[in-house]
């Protein structure tokens, strides 16, 4: 590297750390450095399959919702999630990955996904647990990445989040409803919340001590608060939640600590949360195997939509090749330029 080159390069990091000094956006033709875009590419891409693999479990009970009114509901709340993947792929884009690349990692198992969608639904409380607890868990995440520094994720969190405010909602109201129904109903709304209990905890990651890359992601103003901060926040709201409920929170150490000035809970078993991450989850293998079939059966799509972009792109090239005669063309030009 040349002396003028250096002399680039400081002063683009120059540039690019006074950007986030200020609290200003890096946008996708700004330069970066590589360890941050690298960072993005992984953080927004994990989020992106987390929210394409976070249908199956939900989908699996859309014919099965107890009527008509949950059906719609619920097949609305999964569409949201492929929409979330939609943003999240398209803002990965944006640093120079195609999708193609991220849907093979996904589908080949390279990719890492959240470890809650790993976990089977049995019930139908399980819909109201992932909505009040996972949704909500989400929600307590995603609210501070609005302001990511890196804009165009920072701009999909913005409706991302909106929507997820109505998921915890009507994970909240079904479980409100069954813990008002019979005793059966409410055993089963218990049941739920005590299986996703925990796994909602580790969905903020390990604990800071044990979080080696946040140290820099906050640094960059990608993350803004820890895992251990973030998890906390939840805790505090889900607790006077679970009285309106009236259900338990399955951890009996549970209680607000006035000295510390946090909630003590019980030991979180990180042992179970590595398995998972390490593609020993429950249903991992089921849901990468119902992944890569899903994207092998809509082969013909992509072949369709791909031939069709062909065909549109070779019309217009003979549209705008000079020599072309325009009396022979089949549409006016404007209407072909629209
Ligand atoms: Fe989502
Ligand atoms: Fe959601």
């Amino acid at each position: 590297m040349t002396t003028a080159d250096t002399a680039l390069r400081d002063e683009r990091q120059d540039e690019f750390d006074a950007l986030i000094a200020a609290d200003q956006r890096i946008e996708p033709r700004d330069w970066m450095p590589e360890a941050y875009r690298r960072t993005l590419i992984r953080q927004i891409s994990q989020h992106a399959h987390s929210e394409i693999i976070g249908m199956q479990p939900e989908g699996s009970w859309i014919t099965r919702a107890p009527s008509l009114k949950r059906k719609a509901i619920l097949m609305a709340k999964v569409q949201d999630e492929a929409g979330h993947g939609l943003y999240l792929y398209s803002a990965a884009q944006t640093l120079g990955i195609t999708r193609d690349e991220m849907t093979a990692q996904l589908i080949d198992g390279r990719a890492k996904y959240s470890s809650i969608f790993t976990y089977p639904t049995p019930t139908w409380a399980d819909m109201g647990a992932i909505g009040w607890l996972v949704d909500g868990a989400a929600i307590c995440n995603q609210v501070p990445l609005c302001r990511a520094s890196y804009g165009p994720y920072g701009r999909a969190m913005v409706r991302i989040c909106k929507e997820e405010s109505f998921h915890q909602r009507q994970g909240f109201e079904i479980l409100l409803t069954l813990m008002r129904g019979t005793d059966a109903q409410r055993e089963m709304a218990q049941d739920a919340v005590d299986r996703w209990y925990w796994p909602s905890l580790q969905m903020f990651g390990p604990p800071d001590e044990a979080s080696p890359n946040s140290a820099q992601s906050m640094a960059w103003k990608i993350k803004r608060f820890s895992n251990d901060e973030l998890r906390q926040r939840f805790i505090g709201m889900l607790v006077p939640q679970a009285e309106v409920l009236g259900v338990r929170l399955p951890d009996p150490e549970l209680r607000w600590d006035d000295a510390a000035g946090r909630w003590h809970t019980g030991e979180i078993d990180w042992d179970a949360f590595a398995e998972v991450l390490a593609g020993r989850g429950p249903l991992n293998a089921e849901r990468l195997r119902h992944r890569r079939e899903a994207h092998e059966d809509g082969a013909w799509v992509r072949e369709a939509a791909a031939a069709y972009a062909a065909k549109k792109r070779a019309e217009q090239t003979a549209t705008t090749t000079p020599e072309h005669d325009p009396a022979s063309d089949p549409l006016p030009r404007e209407a072909v330029a629209s």
